[in-house]
């Protein structure tokens, strides 16, 4: 068991060290366990963010890029800008691509769903939208990306009366029923055969909703749908998932044959919160040493879980690089600062990547 000391910290950040060569990353720590990505925009390939980019990671996911609303604004016109920039950029440093995503309720454009009259389409236009869309999408980055989130976050992050039902009450659910899950994955998989198809949820340690997608899974699965592997998103905290809820779930989903992928790894300082609102009066959303600790401790925690499932765990990606910017920043707290990640806002190693790369 190796121990890399501290002494690595002031020769960080792609200089070169002791040996004379560039020291070692995310992704020569894990290199045989799995591949360690990070997800991307464009201002992150054009700056300085891409010497961290190029030292810690070996896979892209494009943040936003390739999500239907920025990439297919209007029926019948693409916006391949971003998402060719992002393609390039891993291809011409020999990164690996993850595309995200192809079928979700979110960020979809206004034209999706709605007729020239501003009624919802009937099911067979949109499967036959969807269907163009994928086969476009996929199409064009054939062989260069190796994987795709094909749906999103499908399944209801809650029980509702009919305990039956698995999925969301999306636009997608309302129109076509759960045949648009079966349908996304099949378009993906006659568009480029080699691509390996995910089903990506967060929430996914949470008993309830893990058993729901674990039906949907099974659905899939039983009827010889072409989906190759699940995303456990990792949206996680510092007070959440236990090591045993994160077992459960990698044995439950991996049980199928299913390939298990963390495909968008940060842990918020702040316990989860469904409902949006402003930061009080005398909240603090200062990253104060016992938050750090009790961070370093939790990504500890899940990255011993990770290495125990060497071989079924096939990929990680980190969702945002540093600290500098995430998502989590004024989500779901408006005005409230997070500290997610393992490279504080210059880009420094925190207490917690030093407990991720020494075991
Ligand atoms: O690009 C527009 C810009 O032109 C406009 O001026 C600005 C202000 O409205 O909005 C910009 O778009 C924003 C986009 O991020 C790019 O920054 C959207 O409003 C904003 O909603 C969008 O947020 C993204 C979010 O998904 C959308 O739901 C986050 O960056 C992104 O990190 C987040 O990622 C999702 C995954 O795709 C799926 N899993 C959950 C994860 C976190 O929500």
């Amino acid at each position: 068991m190796q121990r890399h000391s501290l002494i690595l910290a002031p020769a960080f950040l792609g200089a070169l060290c002791l040996t004379g060569r560039p020291s070692p990353g995310l992704k020569d720590y894990y290199k045989d366990y799995f591949p360690v990505g990070v997800a991307v925009s464009v201002r992150n390939i054009t700056g300085p963010d891409t010497t961290l980019i190029l030292q810690q990671f070996n896979s892209l996911t494009p943040e936003n890029a390739m999500k239907m609303g920025p990439i297919h604004p209007e029926e019948g016109r693409y916006n391949w800008k971003d998402a060719d920039a992002i393609v390039d950029f891993a291809t011409a440093h020999g990164l690996r691509i993850r595309g995200h995503n192809l079928c979700w309720h979110e960020q979809t454009p206004s034209w999706l769903f709605k007729d020239a009259q501003g009624n919802d389409v009937s099911k067979e236009v949109l499967l036959q939208r969807l269907k163009d869309h994928i086969t476009t999408v996929v199409n064009r980055y054939k062989g260069r990306i190796y994987a795709w989130d094909v749906v999103n976050e499908a399944v209801a992050d809650n029980a509702g009366p009919d305990s039956t039902r698995i999925l969301r009450n999306s636009p997608w659910y309302r129109i076509c029923g759960d045949e648009f899950i079966a349908k996304a994955f099949e378009y993906a998989h006659a568009a480029d055969p080699q691509a390996q198809l995910f089903y990506n949820d967060y929430n996914t340690e949470r008993p309830e909703k893990r058993q729901r997608i674990y039906r949907l899974l099974k659905q899939l699965v039983d009827a010889g749908v072409p989906i190759t592997g699940v995303g456990i998103q990792g949206h996680w905290s510092i007070f959440e998932p236990s090591p045993d809820d994160l077992r459960a779930t990698i044995d439950l989903f991996s049980g199928l044959g299913l390939k298990v992928q963390i495909t968008e790894l940060d842990i918020s300082v702040y316990p989860w919160e469904k409902e949006r609102r402003v930061l009080r009066p005398g909240e603090s959303d200062a990253y104060t040493p016992r938050l750090q600790q009790q961070q370093a401790d939790q990504y500890k925690k899940v990255f011993s879980v990770f290495r125990e499932y060497k071989g079924r765990i096939t990929g990680l990606t980190f969702w945002n690089i540093s600290d500098k910017h995430t998502w989590l920043d004024d989500y779901p707290v408006r005005g409230r600062k997070n500290y997610p990640l393992l490279f504080d806002t210059a880009g420094q190693p925190k207490k917690a990547y030093w407990e991720v790369v020494n075991f």
